[in-house]
């Protein structure tokens, strides 16, 4: 891979200390003025109500990385899903030289062994006919003051209890912001295609076999990687399934 651009993404970057969640915040600016531009960037030091994917909580421990971009993609709406698994990509690779362990889990969860070190929530919205997305991303970098809580759904962990480095969140940002660009770049230009083999080259359980759960239903199978619209590829007693939401859990 060529080395990452320079780029827009981070330009502006505003910091703040607090916030309810950088999501929230972006999207309460773009209110303000719709026509903001693409790569705009906002970092918290703390947010107050970080939110996940599927309407869960984030609880972020201080020192962490709390991050939104806005994308305002030239692409068809139908086309958005797969940001989420761009984003994961570039998080993927922005890791591996200090961290080759940390994997992609369908569709966008970066985890080291089974713990999750790193989250991503992208949501978007059509503006005036064109499609606006606010991309935020929450990297684990220091452990909780009192320990990870024990009714954590799965366990997790953080970039110091994987390192000796203990860089900043500001440092993992403007790692990680050039790897988003290109990344986006490609995929603006290609589509999907042009990063599925990326993301399948960080994929975390390629080849083992998972267990979807989609409602109250399971499907369990060996997982073969994504198709080129992001879905999760499952082999179920021979047949090949289309998992295109739901929950996934090494068996
Ligand atoms: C998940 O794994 O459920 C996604 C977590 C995404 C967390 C980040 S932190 C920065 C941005 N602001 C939010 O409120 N959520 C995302």
């Amino acid at each position: 891979m060529p080395g990452p651009p320079e780029g827009l993404f981070g330009q502006p970057l505003i910091r703040v200390a607090d916030t309810d969640s950088t999501n929230s915040l972006l999207w309460r600016m773009l209110q303000q003025q719709p026509s903001l531009a693409e790569g705009i960037t906002v970092m918290a030091e703390r947010q107050q109500a970080g939110r996940g994917r599927l309407g869960r909580q984030w609880l972020m421990p201080e020192g962490g990385l709390a991050c939104s971009i806005l994308l305002r993609p030239d692409a068809h709406r139908s086309q958005l899903a797969t940001l989420s698994l761009v984003a994961a990509v570039a998080v993927q690779q922005t890791l591996w030289p200090w961290l080759p362990t940390a994997r992609i889990k369908w569709p966008n969860d970066i985890l080291v062994g089974e713990a999750k070190l790193c989250g991503i929530l992208a949501e978007s919205q059509m503006i005036e006919g064109q499609p606006a997305v606010v991309l935020g991303i929450g990297l684990n970098i220091r452990p909780p003051t009192t320990g990870w809580p024990d009714d954590l759904r799965r366990p997790a962990t953080c970039l110091q209890q994987e390192l000796t480095t203990a860089d900043t969140a500001a440092q993992w940002l403007q790692r990680l912001l050039p790897y988003l660009q290109y990344w986006y770049q490609r995929w603006q230009q290609h589509g999907f295609a042009a990063v599925q083999s990326a993301w399948m080259g960080g994929f975390a359980h390629r080849g083992k076999p998972l267990m979807v759960t989609q409602n109250h239903h399971t499907l369990q199978g060996i997982a073969e990687g994504v198709d080129t619209t992001g879905a999760l590829l499952l082999r179920c007693q021979g047949r090949l399934e289309r998992i295109t939401s739901g929950e996934v859990e090494q068996k």
